[in-house]
């Protein structure tokens, strides 16, 4: 089916929809979204599309763009941050989006604001300007995307310890104990920084917030990635207090990409060392000098030309969601999500056997809405989840597999070990998701990657009964098997062939 035709979907009965409510009646005080999806967001449903990757983006409603073109016709705007008053205008929006932006989280006085291009950009901001040093400690939990466990190589090329902290499986939550150790096992008069999810990009898991002021009494600064929180959950800088956040606007109303932002403690300022400087950046420079000065705050950190044209619509987003209430988001995702994990651990084969194992809590306490899966076949043989990705998309469903740039998370989902990664690191450039997982069946019957279906801003009942109804679609289904090592999701063990 091309893309962008009209699609004819199936919709739950009304005795499903009854049944959900009754599960789930808080739901029926979200109904401001349904009126939402059915005008701002209509092509959704007019295109018969199930969108389940909210944790990649979020959507933008039609009224988000419109404003925007509205405002971009409606004058002339040049590159702020000079005195002509077509860059005056623009440099007057920017400066109010950004007031926007830290009223939005409740910054008080206490935090500064430094645009960016995303949240990677941020998270390079604090890796480069950090002060690690011999003696200083970088920690990290094992969950955590890609782009905070990069800042590990800064940290390391200027003579940093690095550590994890564990999880937990099945629930994926912290093992508190360990991190307590780790956290006590620190040099407080050192620069020490520890970084942790305000909820996963993998397991949907939302860690305790109360672990920033933990790690900061006991001499850390502390990194708190709210990437994934934020879209769908109030963030009070005031009550929490982190020394950096990094957010991707996208992610909370899906436009504009591009725009991204660094919430930085004003105490922490002065220890940041930037590495270089740029347009935009210094006070002052001089080539024959060869010195410069750099300008204050967030000026500092904004190198080059912004994204000028686009941030006013970070403002635009903001009050989008404010609109909606970010209570009647998280209730919503609450209810779905309860929903939709109740329904697939249900699911059975023929045989009895379960046909979904799902990687992190398995109810809605101290989760959101991202879901993390894998299938298995009746006698527990893993479903190649690319090829259920595939299947999804001929039905419009939108899911994302792999590891979901978070590889800590997955390797403890699927009790990867240290070995399995280095033996898994030994096929050098011939590496790649299959062969490693084939590797990995060879080496102790585990598998790698996984199945991501995450509810967000306007999704709605529809969608997650689609999705079930996709994935019981697979009820004794024994063709799209990888390897032929089986696993009991029921008991967490391997079995026997035929048994
Ligand atoms: C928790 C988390 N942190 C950081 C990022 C990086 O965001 P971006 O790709 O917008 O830089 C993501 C993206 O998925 C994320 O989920």
């Amino acid at each position: 089916m091309p893309r962008g035709a009209i699609r004819e979907t199936a919709q739950p009965t009304s005795e499903a929809c009854a049944d959900f409510l009754a599960r789930h009646p808080s739901y029926a005080g979200t109904g401001a979204l349904d009126k939402l999806r059915s005008t701002e967001y209509r092509r959704l449903d007019e295109l018969g599309q199930v969108y389940l990757d909210y944790t990649g983006g979020s959507l933008y409603g039609d009224s988000q763009i419109q404003k925007h073109f509205d405002l971009l016709r409606s004058d002339i705007f040049g590159n702020p941050h000079s005195a002509n008053p077509t860059s005056a205008a623009m440099t007057e929006h920017v400066e109010r989006a950004r007031r926007h932006v830290l009223n939005y989280f409740n910054a008080g006085d206490d935090y500064i604001l430094v645009f960016t291009q995303n949240a990677s950009g941020a998270l390079k901001l604090v890796g480069e300007s950090f002060p690690f040093a011999r003696g200083s400690s970088y920690l990290m939990t094992f969950d955590n995307h890609n782009s905070v466990n990069g800042i590990r190589e800064f940290a390391r090329a200027r003579g940093a310890t690095v550590r994890y902290a564990p999880l937990v499986a099945p629930a994926l939550h912290l093992d508190t104990i360990r991190l307590d150790q780790l956290l006590s096992d620190v040099d407080p008069a050192r620069d020490n920084l520890f970084a942790f999810p305000a909820q996963s990009n993998f397991s949907g898991v939302k860690h305790p917030l109360d672990l920033v002021a933990k790690a900061r009494t006991k001499g850390w600064h502390v990194l708190l990635d709210a990437a994934a929180f934020v879209p769908t959950n109030k963030f009070d800088l005031q009550a929490v207090q982190p020394d950096f956040v990094p957010v991707s606007f996208y992610k909370m109303f899906g436009y504009p990409t591009g725009v991204g932002g660094l919430l930085i403690r004003k105490s922490v300022l002065p220890k940041l060392q930037r590495p270089w400087f740029a347009g935009g950046t210094v006070n002052f420079a001089s080539v024959q000098g060869q010195a410069h000065v750099l300008s204050p705050n967030e000026a500092a950190f904004e190198d080059g030309t912004l994204n000028y044209l686009s941030i006013p619509a970070v403002e635009i987003g903001l009050r989008h969601l404010q609109s909606i209430g970010m209570d009647v988001i998280t209730e919503r995702v609450r209810c779905l999500t309860g929903w939709l994990l109740d329904e697939l651990l249900a699911l059975r084969h023929g045989n009895g056997r379960a046909m979904v194992r799902i990687y992190g809590p398995v109810t809605t306490q101290f989760r959101g809405g991202t879901v993390t899966l894998n299938l298995y076949d009746p006698q527990g043989h893993l479903l190649d989840y690319r090829r259920v990705e595939e299947l999804a998309g001929e039905q419009g469903i939108s899911l994302r597999t792999g590891c979901f740039c978070n590889p800590g998370a997955g390797e403890i989902a699927e009790g990867l070990t240290e070995e399995d990664m280095r033996a898994g690191l030994t096929m050098g450039p011939e590496i790649n998701l299959l062969s490693f997982v084939r590797m990995m069946q060879e080496r102790g019957h585990k598998s790698a990657g996984s199945i991501r279906a995450s509810i967000g801003l306007v999704s709605n009942f529809a969608d997650v009964w689609r999705f079930r109804q996709f994935i019981e679609s697979f009820r004794d289904q024994t063709r799209l098997t990888i390897g032929d090592v089986s696993f009991d999701i029921d008991s967490c063990r391997i079995i026997r062939d035929g048994a």
